[in-house]
């Protein structure tokens, strides 16, 4: 520990900052930028910490603040008001929040695993200390989707959120879309600061869909478990998909997606045929985009910059203003919901096969064993016979009954490897309820 604490006078609010990395030391140069002088960093933990206090940006800490290896010197000080928690995942982050709140000091986090996970248990807790909980660059970093929907649309009967929410992907599949090699664009992004440690949290879906489930406790009061969302990998997208999707109309984007049908919800996140007429479709880079449909107030669209340590940095200071200026936001109550993966939604099938008489035949016999119909075939000219590719469309099926379709092609000897299948999105799909 180095330094002296600053001295606390009744309307200073003091923020002990939990992690000093890319986002850290940007929140401290924004909130710097503030020009609030009655909100210091009085407190800094990280690992690694006289190599921190050499960053560019620990300039943006107030002189005088503590640098700290022990995070206990955080959350256990009494001239701490309010924790920034910029570090990620669940564990030990879970319980060292619940020590700030216990203590009557407020949070906020950009971590979207915890309050996809643990949110409920945690709001709770904040709310029987009377101390704020805020969360607001855990979706969409600098877009502000939650406060958006928190308190912009509180108003409405929201009945669907679709949208791009992971800045690798889009970053990646808009890259493609215009002839990018998948694997040299992840290292981009994984170089830029953009990915998670684990690229796989973004390519495989799963830092998606916990936001998805954030935005869905928020926009469709609905609770739902991160694990009960299907989420498809993008890594199985090549070149050959964009070629055929461009000659649908579409193009390929991980598409987060949950829509309340009665009592129930059905969320997924994967890669999905965007039609070029969509906003979704709109989304370049690491930007994001969420459209929500609302029963009253039709669709909205909230998008921007959705990664990177400044975006973020601004939805982590806007939360802390929020709280020194006492706002306190519209709280709505959200209830447990039962998720399905299951749509009723056209499909893009791609197959990549050892040419033979028959393979048409076979594949639309899987199809019609099922009671599918296709829409399309399409094939384009000049690929060798030794990995011939093609695609079939189908009309609106549900997707559990295409799986047994395809769990049955997936068997047969031509097929070279596992059919890509993706949801085709329809523009015009809007809620009647
Ligand atoms: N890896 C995330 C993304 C960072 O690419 O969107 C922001 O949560």
């Amino acid at each position: 520990m180095s330094g002296t604490v600053l001295s606390t006078s009744e309307k200073a609010l003091n923020v002990g900052l939990l992690g000093f990395g890319t986002v850290g030391s940007s929140f401290a140069e924004v909130l710097a930028a503030s020009g609030r002088s009655d909100i210091r960093i009085t407190h800094v933990y990280n690992r690694g910490i006289e190599r921190k206090k050499t960053h560019e940006r620990a300039k943006f800490v107030p002189s005088g603040a503590v640098w700290t290896e022990n995070v206990d010197d955080v959350l256990t000080s009494p001239n701490v008001h309010l924790v920034v928690e910029l570090m990620g995942g669940l564990d030990p982050i879970e319980g060292w929040l619940r020590t700030a709140l216990n203590a009557g000091k407020h949070v906020v986090t950009a971590n979207k695993q915890l309050i996809a996970y643990r949110g409920s248990d945690l709001f709770a807790l904040a709310a029987s200390k009377g101390v704020q909980l805020l969360y607001g660059a855990a979706v969409a970093g600098g877009v502000p989707v939650i406060p958006g929907m928190s308190q912009g649309l509180s108003g409405d009967k929201i009945t669907r959120i679709s949208g791009i929410v992971n800045g690798t992907c889009n970053f990646i599949l808009s890259s493609m879309e215009t002839g990018a090699d998948y694997g040299e664009v992840l290292k981009k992004a994984q170089a830029a600061g953009y990915a998670e440690a684990n690229p796989s949290a973004d390519v495989d879906g799963f830092d998606a869909r916990a936001k998805l489930c954030v935005l869905s406790r928020i926009a469709l009061r609905a609770e739902i478990n991160p694990d009960d969302v299907p989420a498809q990998t993008i890594s199985h997208v090549s070149a050959i998909d964009f070629a055929y999707a461009k000659e649908l109309g579409c193009t390929v984007r991980q598409v987060s997606r949950a829509q309340l049908d009665g009592d129930k919800i059905s969320a997924r996140v994967g890669p999905m045929l965007v039609p070029t007429t969509s906003p979704i479709a709109w989304s370049h880079g690491t930007q994001n985009m969420v459209v929500t449909s609302g029963k009253f107030g039709g669709d909205v669209v909230f998008s921007g910059h959705g990664a990177g340590g400044h975006p973020t940095a601004v939805a982590v200071t806007s939360d802390v203003l929020a709280i020194a200026e006492g706002s306190v936001g519209v709280r709505l109550p959200a209830k447990k919901v039962q998720v399905s993966g299951d749509v009723l939604a056209p499909h893009y099938l791609r197959f990549i096969v050892k040419d033979s008489p028959g393979i048409v035949a076979a594949i639309a016999g899987a199809l019609a064993h099922v009671g599918i119909n296709i829409d399309s075939i399409l094939q384009h000219r000049g690929h060798t016979g030794d990995r011939l590719p093609f695609v079939v469309t189908t009309e609106p099926c549900l997707s559990s009954t295409l799986e047994k379709a395809v769990a049955e092609m997936s068997k047969m000897e031509f097929m070279v490897e596992p059919p890509q299948v993706m949801q085709i999105l329809v523009v015009d799909d809007r809620d009647t309820d």
